[in-house]
């Protein structure tokens, strides 16, 4: 087992186990964490009906009350509905601020239920349970939570961050394969942004290879980046390597599972690398060296492959620039100058990219 610790300023330091067989000791972990004896354990319908027992028997023999709340799967519920619903359950089983919400599932259920440990009788603790591979590699880790609106995603939300967090190698078997190599492409991002012997490490192994090396050393990376920025006023903005064009693509698939986030930015960092070559920034034998191995995990990397394609230019422009990064409707991009040397870049020229999402394939 790895133990990593995520410290920074105006939150309490916390750590992340990653290995094999950390739901069976659930309950000794967590227990010490729950100071009034009651915990909810929150996870969507699948997810539950894999591990949802084993986890409240787990929390059950170490002495706690715990009660099992499901929400439906899917992005849809990260929505006000939702959340309503889900604080409205906890209230009604009398939780209190001493007690603990278990979150138990991947991304969507950990921004779902941290978002509403944050504003639950004005915040109470949380524990990540990330079930998925993205969610082992990034939405667990560093305290981000939010619901969608139909205005974008994850526009409503807090900085709450966990108590704890366990990484369970071992529910990764159950994971659908898609969702696998979706989480893929967030664990390739870490190489690509600033660990280039990690990015030819996983080019070797590839996603059969050491997956718990993987995950540990892709929470490494997380963890020290929030440690350094973590309000994200500054280097932490480098984790959204390709987001900016995957959030387009997603709002232009329409949030329908044709294209899945980690797909969404896969495609977003070969556009990124590709640009930052096209603009001179990054050599293009780099550029070549990301899509490949993305595309050797079974990853998209280009627009054609997304339901609906081509899309117009100017929309997708239109969506990066009312992106959360965006700075009073100036595009700013997470672009590179090699593999493992990623960097912000702000004001870029709206034209240049319009000039560059026609090129890819995108509607003049
Ligand atoms: P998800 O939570 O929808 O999980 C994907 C699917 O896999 C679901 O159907 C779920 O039921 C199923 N599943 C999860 N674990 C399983 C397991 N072990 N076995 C079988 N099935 C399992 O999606 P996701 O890809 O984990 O997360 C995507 C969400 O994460 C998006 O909403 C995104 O905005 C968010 N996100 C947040 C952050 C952050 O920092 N907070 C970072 C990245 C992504
Ligand atoms: N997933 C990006 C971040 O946590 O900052």
């Amino acid at each position: 087992m790895r133990t990593i610790g995520v410290s920074g300023e105006g939150f309490r330091p916390y750590e992340v186990l990653v290995g094999a067989g950390l739901i069976a000791s659930a309950g000794q972990l967590i227990r010490p964490l729950a100071r009034g004896g009651r915990a909810a354990v929150v996870a969507d319908e699948t997810v539950a009906g894999l591990y949802g027992s084993a986890i409240v028997q787990a929390l059950a023999d170490a002495g706690l009350r715990v009660s099992l709340v499901t929400v439906p799967p899917g992005e849809g519920s990260k929505s006000f509905a939702e959340l309503e619903r889900l604080c409205d359950r906890l209230l009604g089983l009398g939780l209190d601020r001493k007690d603990l919400i278990v979150a138990v599932g991947g991304g969507v259920i950990g921004d779902l239920a941290g978002f509403a440990a944050a504003i639950y009788m004005r915040g109470i603790d949380v524990v990540q349970i990330p079930t998925s591979l993205l969610a082992q590699v990034d939405s667990s880790v560093g305290g981000k939570t939010a619901i969608d609106t139909p205005r974008g995603k994850n526009l409503i939300g807090a900085f709450w961050q966990p108590r704890l967090v366990l990484a369970d190698l071992d529910v990764l078997a159950t994971l659908p394969e898609r969702e696998l190599k979706a989480g893929w492409a967030e664990v390739v991002k870490y190489g690509l942004l600033g660990d280039a012997d990690f990015f030819a490490r996983l080019e070797a192994d590839g996603i059969g290879g050491d997956l718990a090396h993987a995950v540990a050393r892709s929470v490494e990376m997380k963890a020290e980046i929030v440690a350094e920025d973590p309000r994200e006023t500054g280097r932490r903005a480098l984790l959204n390597l390709g987001h900016t064009f995957a959030h387009a693509l997603e709002a232009e698939a329409g949030f329908d599972g044709s294209l899945l986030h980690g797909e969404a930015v896969a495609i977003g960092m070969a556009q990124a690398f590709r640009l930052s070559a096209r603009l001179g920034l990054c050599p293009e034998a780099d550029a070549r060296r990301a899509e490949a191995a993305l595309a050797a995990a079974g990853l998209p990397t280009t627009m054609a492959e997304v339901k609906g394609a081509p899309f117009a230019a100017e929309r997708l422009i239109d969506h990066m620039a009312r992106d959360k990064k965006a700075e009073a409707g100036q595009l700013v991009l997470v672009l590179a100058r090699g593999i493992g040397d990623a960097f912000v870049a702000r004001g870029v020229d709206r034209a240049a990219v319009r000039d560059f999402l026609i090129a890819e394939g995108a509607r003049p």
